[in-house]
């Protein structure tokens, strides 16, 4: 293999996919502990929330250092706000920032932003340059210039809560994660264009905007992004196994891999150890691991409806599966949690 690599990780890097109302922190930091994957992303984050945030929109950065590297992903259409987001994440000690240029979602992409950038190529490299200029203008003179004052306060005790220490001021690399077109696949042109302002990789969904999550990624796709271009690439898209992983490396002879929905509630996977193997006590045990932390981290009692969706992922394939899941939809804590699943538990 050649030198490439990405942060100091050498070739293959498989990495958690950034997932919107899915991969927050408490998510991350369960699949750090049992998976081990070698990178992870944030959720996507809007530039504009960011710069003009107060503490609850920040709280898609938060992070604890054992999700080490990990990227911030931002998402939006107007370079001056990348700018000041790639600052703010330099600040928070990101060891990168993606960018997003993959989002179908209407809300997003109907303005402009994530995959409908691939529509407007020349807006996209001045997006990815104008990140690379608030990375650059952090590092020399470590300031948030430009930002309200809110929002910096909203900076700082974020950096309290996760303990952020003032750090060395580094450059660090800005990446973007895209799809392979907009309506029909236009692999090289489009890759060419985002690898023409030289992103350190480009991570790549095998599927058109119009495709949405329809029909099967096409990994032969992103085996042309990959040999058009020297910048490291990821592969991304269905990858339901740790079998598929390898396969999608050898497919598409990319760097690495990113797993997105084949990691819910399966940390295990980027192990390589099958959910069918791991025991039930095993998951139940994370499960409600990953319960308490969620709450730890989310206290209001109002966001405990955002767990539910996990219950499903973790409680599956054996008898009484489906009883015990309805029960645990109706649960409201994590008391509530630990009683119902107690019984699987010696
Ligand atoms: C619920 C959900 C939320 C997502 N949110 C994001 C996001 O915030 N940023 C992003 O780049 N991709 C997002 N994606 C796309 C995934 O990162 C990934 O590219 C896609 O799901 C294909 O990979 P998979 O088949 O391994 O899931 C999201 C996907 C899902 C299913």
């Amino acid at each position: 293999m050649s030198n490439k690599k990405i942060l100091n990780l050498e070739y293959p890097v498989l990495g958690l996919s950034p997932m919107d109302g899915v991969t927050d922190s408490a998510y991350r930091y369960i699949t750090k502990k049992y998976g081990n994957p070698d990178l992870i992303f944030t959720e996507f984050t809007n530039v504009i929330g960011l710069s003009v945030a107060g503490h609850h929109v920040l709280k898609d950065f938060h992070y604890d250092k054992s999700q080490k590297p990990i990227v911030a992903q931002i998402y939006g259409k107007d370079p001056e706000y990348f700018y000041h987001a790639a600052k703010i994440a330099c600040e928070l000690n990101f060891d990168a920032v993606d960018i997003n240029m993959g989002c179908p979602a209407k809300n997003v992409a109907s303005s402009g932003s994530g995959a409908a950038l691939i529509k407007t190529p020349e807006l996209a490299k001045e997006i990815i340059a104008a990140t690379k200029e608030g990375v650059r203008h952090w590092v020399e003179d470590g300031k948030l210039t430009g930002l309200p004052t809110k929002t910096k306060n909203a900076i700082k005790a974020l950096e309290n809560e996760i303990g952020i220490e003032p750090h060395e001021r580094q450059m660090i690399p800005v990446s973007v994660k895209t799809r392979i077109g907009f309506s029909e696949p236009i692999t090289e042109q489009w890759i060419s264009t985002v690898a023409s302002m030289n992103p350190a990789w480009i991570s790549v969904h095998g599927r058109t905007l119009k495709q949405m999550y329809l029909g099967e990624a096409n990994w032969l796709e992103i085996k042309k992004a990959v040999e058009i271009t020297d910048i490291p690439v990821l592969a991304n898209g269905d990858i339901k196994t740790y079998d598929d992983y390898k396969r999608i490396l050898e497919v598409t002879g990319a760097f690495g891999a990113l797993i997105g929905r084949g990691s819910y509630g399966n940390p295990w996977i980027f192990k390589g150890r099958k959910f069918e193997d791991v025991s039930l006590e095993e998951k139940i045990k994370v499960l409600i691991e990953h319960t308490r932390k969620f709450v730890e981290l989310n206290p209001d009692p109002k966001a405990f409806v955002q767990m539910r969706k996990h219950f499903g992922w973790y409680i599956k394939g054996f008898d009484g599966a489906k009883e015990t899941r309805e029960e645990l939809m109706r649960a409201n804590s994590t008391e509530e949690v630990e009683l119902i699943l107690g019984e699987f538990l010696h």
